[in-house]
């Protein structure tokens, strides 16, 4: 617990429920069952939605298999490729819907490490968002290309100092909502579809004031297929991400921001 920290001065924090590890997949038949055995193991008591894009590879086929022999696992069919950020907002409404308190975000290729889940749901106790991050002291990357790094490393530099956000790794994809935190984020107006969904609702939290951590993560790059990637999902990200930041500043300038 976070006993000491002065900005939870007056804040209680309830108990935090049953959680739901969401994994969006596309294409990811060599790693499904491996990272559902892992979650399984790790958190025993949580329970897995798998989120899967229809994926040519079959991996929606794969996680149905996974699913008939064990009920802590549960499969979201989707028609198509909509990108990441559909796929965890379908998986979103899904676990609220079934009253689930905690909401995680983990990528299917094991650069979340379910090993470090424990550590995060702790951090929740304390927090209504919890974030795995690379870039504070404690964090690493294992196996990443510079290139990769830097774009990374970029993004979230260029985030926070536009939205004002005081993140270290605004990007990253492993983290821990309180039931309570996504059901004040607005999820009907999040309109990101690629990575940049990510950067929309670290910026949704903390407008909306909720006590957002970071605990460090050791992430670990790929072994097996490939990552989705694309210019798309960075024009996406850079255009996105412009846009709220400019928009921000023309409102602090014509005087509509709430708080001076
Ligand atoms: N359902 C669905 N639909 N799943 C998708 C889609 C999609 O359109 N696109 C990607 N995924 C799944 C992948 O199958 C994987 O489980 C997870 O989302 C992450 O995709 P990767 O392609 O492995 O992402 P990455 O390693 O390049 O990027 C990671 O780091 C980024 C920040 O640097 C992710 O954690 C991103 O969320 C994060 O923004
Ligand atoms: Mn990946």
């Amino acid at each position: 617990m976070n006993d000491g920290d002065e900005t939870l001065a007056g804040r209680r924090f309830g108990p935090l429920g049953t959680a739901l590890v969401i994994i969006p997949t596309y294409n990811e038949a060599e790693n499904i069952k491996k990272i559902v055995d892992r979650v399984r193991k790790a958190v025993p008591d949580a329970h897995i939605l798998v989120a899967d894009d229809n994926s040519p590879d079959g991996t929606g086929k794969l996680a149905d298999e996974l699913a008939a022999v064990d009920d802590h696992v549960q499969v979201l069919h989707r028609k198509g490729k909509e990108g990441l950020g559909a796929a965890y907002l379908a998986g979103f409404r899904w676990g609220l819907d079934n009253g689930y308190g905690v909401l995680v975000e983990m990528d299917a290729d094991g650069s979340h490490q379910p090993e470090e889940l424990p550590r995060l749901l702790t951090a929740l106790k304390g927090a209504d968002l919890v974030l795995g991050s690379r870039w504070v002291p404690g964090g690493r990357v294992v196996n990443w290309p510079k290139s990769r790094e830097f774009i990374s490393r970029g993004g979230s530099l260029y985030s926070r100092v536009l939205l004002d956000v005081p993140i270290r790794d605004v990007t990253g994809g492993y983290r821990a909502f309180r039931r309570e935190t996504l059901e004040g984020l607005g999820l009907d107006e999040v309109a990101s579809q690629g990575y940049c969904f990510q950067v929309d609702l670290a910026r949704r939290a903390i407008k909306a004031g909720y006590h957002v951590v970071e605990v460090p993560i050791t992430f670990v790059e790929r072994e097996l297929g490939d990552s989705k990637m694309s210019r798309d999902i960075l024009v996406e990200a850079l255009w996105r991400v412009t846009t709220w930041g400019v928009g921000e500043r023309v409102g602090k300038v014509l005087g509509r921001d709430k708080k001076a």
